[in-house]
């Protein structure tokens, strides 16, 4: 199987650009940031903590997260419930980071995200992707963007959905989880050794998915 692994931080476009480029290449796209959303909605719903290790800990074996594609779209089935549309909320996404941070939460999640690797030709997103879960993945990708222009791009995503918000605040958010996303203590994100990095700030998005997929391309030979 060939794997593709594409890390980054929050906003870069490494969910709209892995998943075109899966759809061109014929392979799977595998979303990991919504694993960490199912268990923090999970979290949410039940009222508990998800800065609390030992009771997210406590909850895992209550939870039962499949992966499901259909027409090339994962959808995110927690306990049965396809949940793919509620966790892109601003609350679970802040709730995920949180719980990302814990180690249980990290192993839970891991034989899910190897097997899908292991049974598909997969172009899976993340944060430790390339580092922790894939290491002898085929291509590594890193792909990131200033800290503006991709809270530009939430920003204006936001508006465009008729949101009352204040770029400013946007970019607080970029910067807060940016922050915690790279200092945890486990699996921070951060670039591997034999990643390429594609940096697209100055490239629109027609232009990063032609240089993401041209550079996956050279290296696969397909
Ligand atoms: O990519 P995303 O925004 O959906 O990810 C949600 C959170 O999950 C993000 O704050 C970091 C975390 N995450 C992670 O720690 N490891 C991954 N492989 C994917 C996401």
């Amino acid at each position: 199987m060939i794997n593709v692994a594409i890390d980054g931080p929050a906003g870069a476009g490494k969910s709209t650009l892995a998943k075109a480029v899966a759809q061109r290449l014929g392979f799977i796209y595998v979303d990991t940031g919504a694993l960490y959303r199912a268990i923090a909605l999970f979290v949410l719903q039940r009222g508990a903590d998800v800065y609390d290790r030992v009771a997210v800990a406590a909850m895992l074996p209550m939870i039962d997260i499949e992966l499901k594609y259909v027409d090339g779209e994962q959808r995110v089935y927690l306990c049965g419930e396809n949940v793919s549309k509620i966790i892109r909320t601003p609350e679970v996404s802040a709730g995920a980071s949180a719980v990302s941070a814990i180690a249980k939460v990290r192993e839970f999640l891991f034989d899910l995200q190897i097997e899908m690797a292991q049974k598909n030709n997969v172009v899976m997103d993340g944060r430790d992707i390339g580092t922790v879960v894939l290491p002898n993945a085929d291509v590594k990708i890193f792909l990131t963007a200033s800290a503006e222009a991709r809270a530009k791009r939430r920003y204006d995503e936001l508006v465009q959905k008729g949101h009352d918000v204040e770029f400013e605040a946007v970019l607080k958010s970029v910067n807060e989880r940016d922050e915690q996303d790279m200092n945890r203590a486990i699996a921070p994100l951060e670039q591997a050794k034999d990643a390429i990095l594609i940096d697209t700030t100055e490239l629109d998005l027609e232009e990063s998915e032609d240089l993401l997929y041209n550079t996956i391309k050279s290296r696969i030979g397909r």
